[in-house]
């Protein structure tokens, strides 16, 4: 889960490089570090542990006059060997010729490096990415042109790799490799730069090209073809120039907010409004998904629904599952891609079945890697519902619905999630309209659906509420979300969200689940946050539950839109929830209240909100 960034060009790469990073911190913010080819034709390379920040510092401070026009860049969530200025990236070779940067991991790195140690060379670093310069080196040594090395050594790769790497022998050339990690090129007139994703890149870059699997790239600007495109067998591939202006433009300022996080979940008013933008007739009561037109005929075929995700993603899922079969009679299946393999995938089910993969990022490895299990062992239509435009999964499959929430930073998920969720249900909708299944109660859905973004800015009004309750939780070690049905999956979002940025223990179960073991572990030094909407199935079975857990003197949070009457007087704080006449509708009212009690909570212990640790926005290597 690194960032990779690059450029040549006329101007000065050093900050250009620098700039670029700061971007793909997201990524990875263990350490980083640049090589750049200088004025000289020497290469230099420069490393620091911490952010990309300290790297400017280090550059700043000690080479005020670094410059050069090309330089390669990196920021490292390590996988491989701790977190060390030896082991940050760029790793180069014995003899200084090879500067490699790398996203990914290199499996059978332990036996390349025995094999290389064996030659001679030397090894400095305990990364598996030191390897790839070594090997390079190697094939140099052997007499091979650099462009044969560099196809050689990557070729004697197994794992995933995006790399991208500097030699003073080609001074004026980029030279860049993929294998399951995203990589894109990006140009202008005068400009290549090269980033692992292309949102990364300056607004006058108006033409992206995204490597694919097993290509390798040769850039320069001396070069009348400037971008070379090839496969491991040195044979030249025609690519596609895609428009970026068709690409969303950045808007990477937190603005008035102190944390991105927090930026993002007041956006979700305006993001729920783009998700629905053309996409809903309210008069006809009729979802119309362009994404989706090319496929109708095979979408009206197929028997089963399937939906792939992990984290957020997965309970967005959850939610998306329960609506298809609960409101459209649908039959939906969901599978957690970080679990999924060979050994639970269902060919009879999968071949019947249009599969939606749910991604933020559409990077996700284990996302990424079930879509091509499937896609080679089945006859399934997949499917994506994806925020990041040209993803590799956006890329990869035949057709789908951008959730158009925007750039994301945080790390913690959360217009995405409430889009990804609107997503879900415009799709299944889509999916019953074609199958000829109505929605039930569709009238006041569609109602309530036109209202969604006004509704949802009242509830972030609620904010000092979710903010005062929060600050009365900080001694808190464990949380326990529960919820039933619909409330469930949020449930575990609610959890999820919490640990992931405030590190306090958290987890989500069923409320139905209680009695089977959880009721166990109620004390007054555990607080259950219970979720419960006024029309889910069981209803006076949840409220019960509240009994049985206050009874046991646990201390309890109630999010619900039932009044507060309705619950036992113990219990400890209460937040109300819009209520919504569709039941359907009121995860997306749910979302933004669990996402604020996390970001509070995690405020007041003074955690790092945007980058929490040995987290990454997205997860390239499983
Ligand atoms: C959510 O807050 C997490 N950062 C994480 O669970 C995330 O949802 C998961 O890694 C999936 O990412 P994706 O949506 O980009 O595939
Ligand atoms: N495996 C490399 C390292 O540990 C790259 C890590 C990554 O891409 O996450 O340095």
């Amino acid at each position: 889960m690194c960032g990779i960034f690059a450029y040549t060009g006329r101007k000065n790469a050093v900050p250009k490089v620098l700039e670029g990073l700061e971007k793909l911190e997201y990524r990875g913010y263990d350490s980083a570090g640049l090589a750049l080819i200088d004025r000289k034709n020497r290469l230099k390379v420069i490393k620091t542990v911490g952010y990309v920040s300290q790297l400017s510092e280090e550059v700043f401070n000690r080479s005020r006059t670094l410059s050069g026009s090309i330089a390669i860049g990196h920021t490292r969530w390590a996988t491989h060997g701790k977190v060390s200025k030896i082991n940050a990236h760029p790793q180069v070779d014995c003899s200084k010729r090879v500067a490699v940067v790398h996203n990914g991991v290199i499996e059978n790195f332990e036996e390349l490096k025995k094999n290389l140690k064996n030659k001679g060379h030397r090894f400095i670093s305990q990364t598996d990415t030191e390897v790839i310069s070594h090997l390079i080196e190697e094939f140099l040594n052997e007499g091979y042109s650099f462009k044969t090395a560099f196809q050689k050594a990557l070729g004697s790769l197994v794992g995933a790799w995006a790399v991208a790497v500097l030699s003073p022998l080609t001074p004026e050339t980029l030279w860049l490799g993929r294998f399951s990690s995203p990589l894109a090129i990006g140009l202008t007139k005068e400009e290549i730069y090269v980033s692992s994703d292309s949102q990364a890149f300056p607004y006058n870059v108006k033409k992206v090209v995204f490597l694919e699997d097993g290509q390798l790239a040769r850039l320069s600007l001396q070069n009348r073809k400037r971008v070379e495109i090839f496969n491991l067998k040195g044979k030249p591939v025609n690519y596609q120039l895609i428009n970026k202006g068709l690409m969303e433009k950045v808007n990477l300022a937190k603005g008035e907010f102190p944390h991105f996080m927090l930026k993002e979940i007041f956006e979700q008013p305006l993001t729920v409004e783009r998700g629905l933008r053309g996409r809903v007739d309210y008069s006809n009561k009729k979802v119309v998904l362009g994404g989706l037109r090319s496929v109708e005929e095979k979408l009206k075929e197929k028997e089963f629904i399937g939906l792939m995700a992990c984290g957020t993603s997965l309970n967005a899922a959850l939610v998306g599952r329960l609506f298809g079969v609960g409101a459209l009679g649908l039959s939906v299946w969901s599978e957690n891609s970080s679990d999924y393999s060979q050994l639970n995938l269902d060919k009879k089910i999968l071949d019947r079945s249009a599969v939606f993969y749910i991604s933020q990022s559409g990077e996700t490895a284990d996302t990424l890697s079930s879509l091509k299990l499937v896609q080679k062992e089945t006859q399934a239509l997949n499917l994506g519902i994806v925020n990041v435009v040209g993803s590799s999964l956006a890329r990869r499959v035949e057709a789908g619905i951008y959730t158009r929430a925007g750039v994301e930073v945080g790390v913690a998920a959360t217009k995405s999630f409430t889009n990804q969720l609107l997503a879900l249900l415009l799709g299944l909708i889509y999916i019953g309209q074609l199958q000829g299944k109505q929605l039930v109660n569709q009238d006041k859905f569609f109602r309530e659906l036109q209202l969604l973004p006004a509704i949802i800015s009242k509830v972030l009004q609620e904010k000092e509420k979710i903010k005062a309750t929060a600050g009365k939780l900080v001694e808190v070690k464990n949380f326990m979300f529960l919820g039933r049905h619909l409330a469930y999956p949020l449930a575990l979002e609610g959890a999820l969200k919490l640990k992931e940025i405030s590190y306090r223990f958290s987890y989500g179960d069923s409320l139905g689940s209680l009695k089977h073991g959880p009721l166990a572990v109620i004390s007054p030094e555990n607080v259950v946050v219970a979720v419960i909407f006024s029309q889910e199935p069981e209803l006076k079975k949840s409220i019960s539950n509240i009994h049985e857990i206050v009874a046991r003197q646990g201390r309890v949070v109630v999010i619900s839109d039932l009044p507060m009457g309705e619950f036992p007087p113990a219990i400890e704080h209460f937040l109300p929830l819009s209520h919504l006449e569709s039941l359907w509708l009121m995860p997306l009212v749910t979302s933004p209240v669990l996402q604020l009690l996390a970001y509070y909570l995690a405020v007041f212990l003074g955690r790092e909100i945007d980058k929490p640790r040995y987290l990454a926005k997205s997860v390239t290597v499983i």
